[in-house]
């Protein structure tokens, strides 16, 4: 999408356009949306049922399903207490689709933590400046709780942050990582 904005004296005609860009990218959060919402779908028909034959219990695990210049693709097993920390997703627009199990998201709302719970087929949107934790949700569960996330462009780096007693977010560091926190 375009706006044109002018600029300048409009009896001189100056006008200059410029892209409505949020992120560089030309994918847009319901690209992504629908991109997890595909994969999520291969997962539940099988597809990619060998990669999860021997998942891990008691370790987070993660693989990229697909990649290229403007697009990565991962599906995440979840497992009880592994939090990851606040954190951003740099540069990069994100979603995920809860393929199974639950998720519990917390994200810092410009004022406080709030919590929501994501559980199968549930679907959320990290715009940029999203600051978000994600955990799999408490409870008892049958099988895997996988989730699929697609970033654009592709993550390399991510800031962690932590709230302080004033109630304000505070950066803590910044890692330059292709892996996904969530
Ligand atoms: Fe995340």
């Amino acid at each position: 999408m375009l706006t044109t904005v002018s600029s300048g004296s409009a009896a001189l005609g100056t006008s200059a356009t410029v892209p409505a860009v949020s992120a560089p990218t030309r994918l847009r959060l319901p690209d992504l949306l629908n991109t997890t919402d595909r994969a999520a779908d291969a997962v539940l028909s099988g597809r990619y049922d060998r990669l999860l034959r021997d998942l891990p219990e008691d370790e987070r695990w993660y693989t990229r399903l697909d990649g290229n210049d403007e697009l990565d693709v991962w599906l995440i097993s979840w497992v009880p207490d592994r939090s990851t920390e606040l954190h951003d997703h740099g540069g990069s627009l994100g979603a995920l689709t809860v393929v199974s199990g639950a998720l519990t998201e917390t994200r810092w709302d410009g004022e406080a933590l709030r919590h929501r719970r994501l559980s199968a087929g549930s679907q959320a949107a990290f715009p940029l400046g999203w600051v978000h934790d994600v955990v799999r949700a408490p409870g008892p569960v049958i099988g895997p709780t996988l989730s699929v996330h697609a970033y654009s462009p592709p993550l390399t780096a991510m800031s962690y942050y932590e709230v302080t007693q004033q109630n304000t977010l505070r950066r803590s560091r910044t890692e330059l990582t292709d892996a996904p926190e969530g």
